[in-house]
């Protein structure tokens, strides 16, 4: 399974904090906005990783993530020169997939908790899976309608008069087909290429699971002013309670043994002195405990 991290558009809801830097820059409390879908990836076990974004921004994202590894990773860089919709990524990319299952995640998606993404990964033969999560407010995404045994019944995309509250989170998973279905797809009326066609082309064909995202488990997104203040409010709260970090790469990837303990160690001892790296060098010391235990 490869990657493809989205991270585009204008971020024109966040201005004038996008005027110099692009939203999945933004911090989310402790760390740019782009490192928790980028640890949602590497926690699923993904690592050939592209990422896509604005000729602007490219470089800056380019500056921050380097080439992938220092977390075991290779990261492709692709121009999206224009922002014409979410299911241009596998236009764009078409070189990268080259054949293989992928799984895209949106720039500004947060996800905490539970291990419905590993388990869709491990599972996922064909076809595409996506989800669906109860929200307030579905009208603002993609809208996932059920029938009385639990089946994708519709999608709709920011319907006025939403079928139900499930909404669709940015993380959807496609086999190799993905690539000749989105080149047969219309620009919506914003002249957009819209991901939840996408979907719709494959639930018409039989060939669409929507694994229901259970209450324990949060998404949020940060794509407004009020939205990322939650987010980070959110993050906050969890990482002071729990005494762990949500969206920390360097961790996700020594967990995932894509780097090692003395890689791991490595890294964090080349970082300036600063909470994050106290953190990691916590993590390598406990790690380090166990090992001598062992
Ligand atoms: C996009 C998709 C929408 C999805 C949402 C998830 O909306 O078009 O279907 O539910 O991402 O974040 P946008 O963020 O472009 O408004």
């Amino acid at each position: 399974m490869k990657g493809i991290i989205l991270a585009g558009g204008a971020g024109s809801r966040l201005f004038p904090l996008t005027l110099v830097a692009s939203k999945q820059l933004q911090p989310v409390f402790d760390k740019p906005m782009v490192y928790y879908p980028l640890t949602t990836l590497i926690e699923g076990g993904i690592r050939e990783l592209c990422l896509i974004s604005t000729p602007q921004d490219l470089p800056r994202f380019q500056q921050l993530l380097g080439d992938g590894s220092a977390w075991g990773l290779t990261i492709d860089y692709r121009e999206q020169a224009k922002p014409a919709g979410i299911a241009q990524a596998f236009l764009i990319a078409e070189s990268f997939i080259a054949g293989d299952a992928v799984t895209l995640i949106l720039g500004d998606n947060i996800f905490y908790g539970g291990d419905s993404f590993q388990k869709a990964f491990a599972d996922f033969k064909s076809g595409a899976a996506i989800f669906g999560y109860h929200v307030n407010d579905p009208e603002r995404y993609g809208v996932v309608e059920f029938d009385a045994h639990g089946q994708a019944i519709s999608i709709e995309e920011k319907p006025k008069q939403p079928r139900s509250n499930y909404a669709v989170p940015g993380l959807y998973i496609y086999d190799h087909s993905v690539v000749s279905v989105a080149k047969n797809l219309k620009p919506s009326a914003r002249g957009e290429l819209e991901i939840t066609d996408l979907n719709v082309a494959y639930l018409r064909r039989g060939a669409l699971h929507v694994y229901r995202l259970g209450r324990g488990f949060a998404w949020l997104d940060a794509g407004t002013s009020s939205s990322l203040h939650e987010a980070s409010a959110y993050v906050q709260t969890i990482e002071k309670r729990a005494g762990i970090k949500i969206g920390c790469p360097e961790e996700a990837a020594f967990r995932s043994g894509f780097i090692s303990l003395a890689q791991l160690s490595a890294v964090t001892s080349q970082m300036p002195k600063c909470e994050y790296r106290d953190y990691l060098a916590a993590v390598v010391a406990e790690a380090e405990r166990l090992k001598v235990q062992k």
